[in-house]
């Protein structure tokens, strides 16, 4: 299907530190592509330059071809409705409920859609992602885990097809990292694009089409998941040294 996002000779300086230098990559629409890297190696610097959300000090990141730093704000608005990322840290918003944190996408980006049909979805996406408690809580009342899905489920409300996951099933049981990991495979399944980083080597074999490794702030080697799948020295040598 061709390159979705382009990074290109992407430097992000930040209190003076090189953080990310030179990256150029191309992640591709439709696949699933993972960075992986040690810890502090830039790799969610890169997911939130990939995603917009941080402006590069050197180079240029493109959706499509057109530089995301350049689009007006209606161009943006619509990079946003189809664009989804769900946050390390979760991000939810402290002051607002929970049910308030799934219903702010839909009100921004659908504002004519009645409210029957937000709740409607709101309990679609947080039912997918095994959230089944109180959604009247702070978010600070949840437990890590359950803010992460709370998090997914309100990255999956607007129904992206550009899905940008940092670290998305860390700290979570067995039983909901399978079903985040079912929800990731039917998107790619569905044609939709995925950029994630992840610490579990199980997932990126299981997920990654493509897999790009990152050492401090460089681009160090891209591989196709097949390579990972295939070579299993090499796979052994990655998951040692590189990713765990
Ligand atoms: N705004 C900032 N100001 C100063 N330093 C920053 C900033 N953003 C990132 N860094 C530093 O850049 C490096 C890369 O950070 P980043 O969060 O991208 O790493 P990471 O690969 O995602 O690590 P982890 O696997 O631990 O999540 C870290 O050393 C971090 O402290
Ligand atoms: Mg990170």
């Amino acid at each position: 299907m061709g390159t979705i996002i382009e990074l290109q000779n992407v430097g992000f300086i930040a209190e003076k530190q090189d953080i990310i230098k030179n990256l150029s990559c191309q992640f591709e629409e439709g696949k699933a592509s993972a960075l992986i890297g040690p810890s502090g190696a830039g790799k969610s610097t890169i997911l939130k330059l990939a995603a917009g959300l941080l402006v590069p000090t050197q180079g240029a990141v493109y959706l499509r071809h057109e530089d995301i730093s350049l689009m007006n704000h209606e161009r943006m608005l619509n990079f946003r409705r189809q664009a989804a990322v769900v946050f390390q840290d979760s991000a939810l918003w402290a002051n607002q409920s929970l049910y308030q944190n799934m219903e702010l996408p839909l009100r921004i980006h659908f504002p004519q859609m009645p409210k029957r049909e937000r709740d409607q979805r709101i309990n679609e996406v947080l039912a997918e992602a095994g959230y089944q408690k109180d959604l009247m809580m702070r978010p600070a009342k949840l437990s890590m885990g359950e803010q992460k899905l709370i998090a997914f489920a309100r990255a999956m409300v607007c129904r992206p097809v550009l899905i940008f996951l940092d670290e998305w099933i860390e700290s979570l049981d067995e039983n909901a990292v399978q079903r985040l990991i079912n929800i990731a495979k039917m998107h790619k399944d569905a044609g939709h694009t995925i950029i994630f980083v992840s610490h579990d080597f199980r997932v990126v074999k299981y997920l990654a089409d493509y897999v790009f490794i990152i050492i401090g702030g460089v681009l160090t080697m891209k591989l196709t998941g097949a390579q990972l799948t295939s070579d299993m020295a090499l796979a052994q040598y990655i998951e040692k040294g590189i990713v765990s």
